[in-house]
Parts: structure tokens; C-alpha cells; sequence
């Protein structure tokens, strides 16, 4: 589809030999050699486990081959890597100083900046992961109502720490005997938890859709957003919305301010700052008395480059319509690898915002097809991923979207070579 263009690193000239040497080194010093949703051990070996930079939508990894990134470092690039505006704003601010006894002025200028770019914000905390963030949100609703349950939509992905990292390994059951359950998009289960939590109710935590990891991502019915702010509303607990995945990819505010729902409090990172370790939580001023009652801190979390760049992010994202570029870009893609998998006969799911796509083939028992297409459109130089969400960021150009649309077409003629007649089979 797209002949002529350039190919990014052909099928057989792609090369691993630093990576293997590296990967080598840090099997010896580093437990499993690789930890946390980085680790390429489980990805097929198609797939370097080390990179080395990356310029708008093109990156490189350790050995030099390069690809259209479709992962954007699991979401915080939104503007392409290294994006000009927001670097130069880095240095300038980290010639001033960055890590100081104090927090620099551009904290100040940053969540006034928040406060006035997402509806619901009357202030603005800052820390470093989203961990952080959906934490800190969760220990400001029990600070601010005095109760100590928190709902939690069943597979959600709210972070790494132990009450909520997704293994048990290292964990007990105390760190989640005050979290409860319901089903996303089910309203009558979120009524139902919350009922069974009665009057300990402090918070219930969502996302802007839903997006775990491995399934066909589902967008929010707009009833149950709404219900749950009718439920929140009726029991005092804290509506909490984690935007750190989506946060700044979807609309230049809350996620959810296009359905018309505003949480009372919410956690943000990733996008945030292009690339840069920031994480927020910006809320209402109904929660403002918890929020300044809950000690939270961290060496790193007043450092000045990173609220710099996300200075710089979101002027740029309002500057560049990026939501929009993103939207264009990702349109095209959705278009071109729907009508790819039809043409060769296969039977795809292509759900969630086109900004976060996901693909999965249908009755893809573990993720065989998918890891299998994946990795052929990966050797092609599309890096995308079989079982985590893609991300589009605003730097990918037309030409970028037509070498991932040769790479993906390339991809399902190879599966369909391997694969038996039939749809998926
Ligand atoms: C929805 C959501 N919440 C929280 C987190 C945790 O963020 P972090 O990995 O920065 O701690 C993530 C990370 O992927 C996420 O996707």
C-alpha cells in the first residue's frame, strides 16, 4: 500500500547485537533483568529491550534501527519526542536550577495554568508518577471525608503500589482491604459496591474509558459517568478521575469534560510534560481542606525542569492543536488497518479513541495473532504493541502514517501466509 516510501530499517537488516550484549549485562544486575512494563522478556524477541533516542515520531533503539513510535513511551510523549519548544524551556529552566531547597516559580505559574485549562481544577498539587497521583488522590478523599473505602472498577490499572499493583508478589491483603469493586460501564455494580461500603465510602476512582491492558477497550457510557457523579453526590464520597493515561491525548482539560461529567478530584502524568517526570492532582475546592492536610512529598517532586516543560506541553498542545492532529492522524490509521485486515481476511476489533488505539483478531487465544502481527509490523518499522494500548502523538506526519500503514499491511500478509483459510484461523 504506500510503495515507494522509504522502509525504516528492512526485515533484514535489523540487528541486535548491542541490545543482546545489553540485555546480557543487565540479567546480571538487574533482578529478571528487566522489571516493571518495560520489560521486553515477554514481548516477543523481535522487540529491543533498550532505545536510544528519538526525534518527533521516529526513534531509535540501541542498535540503531529505527521505527514510527506508536507507544510513545507508554503515553507521556504527546508532542513527538524532543519537541523544540519544550526541550529549550528544560535547559532555560535547568540552567536556573532544578532540584533546590524550595520549589521554583514556575510551580506557581504551572497550576495556575492547570487551574485555568481543566474545568474542574480549583488547585493543583504536583509529584512525579501517577502512582503518586492516583495515591495522593485516594489519601485526600479519606482525609477530606474521614472514611476509608475506595471503589475501583474490576482490571482497572491505577498504578504500582501495593494497593494497587496488579501481582500480589510483595503485597498483603491489608494494602487493599479498603478498596471495593464494580464493572466498568455498569452502574447498578458501582451502586451496589458502594452500598456494601455504606457510610465508609471516601472515593470512587475511574478512568476516562476503559483501557486494560490485554482487552478491547470500551468507551465510557456517558449514563454511567453521570451516575456515578449522582452517586458520589448523594453519599459525599469523592469522584476520582484517573486521567493519567489519557490525560491531555483526548481534550485539552478532563477527559471526561467533553460528556459533560466533572470529577472532584483527579490524577494526571504521562502527557503532562512531553516526556518530562511530572505528575499532578488538581481537584475542587470542596476537597481543598484534605488536600492540605495529607503529607505527601518526595526529593524529586518540586523539581523545576519538568513543571517547565509542562508549561511548555501545554501551551504547545493549545498552540499546534495537537488533540486535533492526533485525531486526523489517528483516523487515518484506524481507516487504513481496518480496511488492511478486511482485505486479507481477518477478523479485528480496533476499539478505544483513535489518539489510544488497540488491536486485537478475534478468538486471538493469548495473544498468538496479535504478538505474531505485532512483531512482523515492528521488523517493518511500525513499533507498536500486542497487548498495551498504542498512543498517537501530534508529530506523526502523513508520511509517518503511511510507512506504519506499509509496515501493518506488510504484517498481515505475513500472518495471512502462515495461517490456515479462514478468517482467524
Ligand atoms: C490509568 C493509569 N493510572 C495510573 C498509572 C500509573 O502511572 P505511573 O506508572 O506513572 O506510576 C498508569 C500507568 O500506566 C495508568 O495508565
Amino acid at each position: 500500500m504506500a510503495g515507494g516510501l522509504p522502509r525504516l530499517g528492512a526485515d533484514d537488516a535489523r540487528t541486535r547485537t548491542l541490545d543482546g550484549a545489553l540485555r546480557e549485562r543487565a540479567r546480571a544486575v538487574i533482578p529478571g533483568g528487566m522489571y516493571g512494563h518495560q520489560a521486553a522478556g515477554p514481548l516477543p524477541p523481535e522487540y529491543p529491550q533498550f532505545m536510544r533516542g528519538g526525534r518527533g515520531a521516529r526513534i531509535w533503539d540501541a542498535d540503531g534501527n529505527s521505527y514510527i513510535d506508536l507507544m510513545c513511551s507508554y503515553g507521556p510523549v504527546v508532542l513527538g519526542h524532543r519537541h523544540p519548544a519544550v526541550e529549550a524551556a528544560v535547559a532555560a529552566q535547568a540552567e536556573l536550577g532544578d532540584c533546590q531547597n524550595g520549589p521554583s516559580p514556575v510551580m506557581v505559574d504551572l497550576a495556575e495554568l492547570l487551574v485555568s485549562t481543566v474545568q474542574h481544577a480549583d488547585w493543583a498539587m504536583f509529584a512525579k508518577n501517577g502512582t503518586d497521583a492516583t495515591t495522593t488522590c485516594c489519601m485526600i478523599a479519606r482525609a477530606q471525608t474521614g472514611r476509608s473505602r475506595v471503589l475501583v472498577a474490576r482490571g482497572a490499572y491505577h498504578g504500582a503500589a501495593p494497593w494497587c499493583t496488579p501481582r500480589p508478589a510483595g503485597t498483603t491483603p491489608a494494602d487493599r482491604a479498603n478498596l471495593g469493586y464494580f464493572t466498568y460501564n455498569d452502574l447498578p455494580s458501582a451502586r451496589a459496591a458502594a452500598a456494601e461500603a455504606g457510610d465508609d465510602l471516601a472515593g470512587i476512582l475511574v478512568s476516562p474509558f476503559k483501557h486494560d491492558a490485554g482487552y478491547d477497550q470500551e468507551i465510557v457510557d456517558p449514563a454511567f459517568a453521570r451516575g456515578l457523579r449522582e452517586l458520589c453526590d448523594a453519599t459525599g464520597a469523592a469522584l476520582i478521575l484517573d486521567d493519567v493515561r489519557c490525560g491531555f491525548r483526548l481534550h485539552l482539560g478532563s477527559s471526561w469534560e467533553p460528556v459533560g461529567v466533572a470529577p472532584d478530584l483527579s490524577a494526571w502524568s504521562k502527557a503532562i510534560a512531553n516526556g518530562h517526570p511530572l505528575a499532578a492532582v488538581l481537584g475542587r475546592d470542596a476537597f481543598r481542606d484534605g488536600a492540605s492536610q495529607v503529607f505527601v512529598t518526595g526529593s524529586f517532586w518540586f523539581s523545576a525542569a519538568a513543571m517547565a516543560a509542562a508549561l511548555a506541553t501545554i501551551e504547545a498542545l493549545r498552540a499546534e492543536d495537537a488533540i486535533a492532529a492526533m485525531r486526523r492522524q489517528g483516523t487515518a490509521l484506524r481507516d487504513g488497518i481496518l480496511a488492511q485486515a478486511a482485505a486479507w481476511g481477518f477478523e479485528v476489533s480496533y476499539t478505544g479513541p483513535v489518539q489510544m488505539p488497540y488491536l486485537t483478531f478475534r478468538g486471538d487465544r493469548g495473544h498468538a495473532l496479535a504478538s505474531a502481527f505485532a512483531a512482523g509490523a515492528l521488523r517493518r518499522g511500525a513499533f507498536i504493541h500486542p497487548r498495551h494500548n498504542w498512543f498517537v502523538s501530534a508529530a506523526m506526519t502523513d508520511e509517518d502514517v503511511a510507512i506504519v500503514l506499509a509496515a501493518t499491511d506488510e504484517a498481515f500478509a505475513a500472518l495471512r501466509k502462515h495461517t490456515k483459510e479462514g478468517p482467524n484461523v
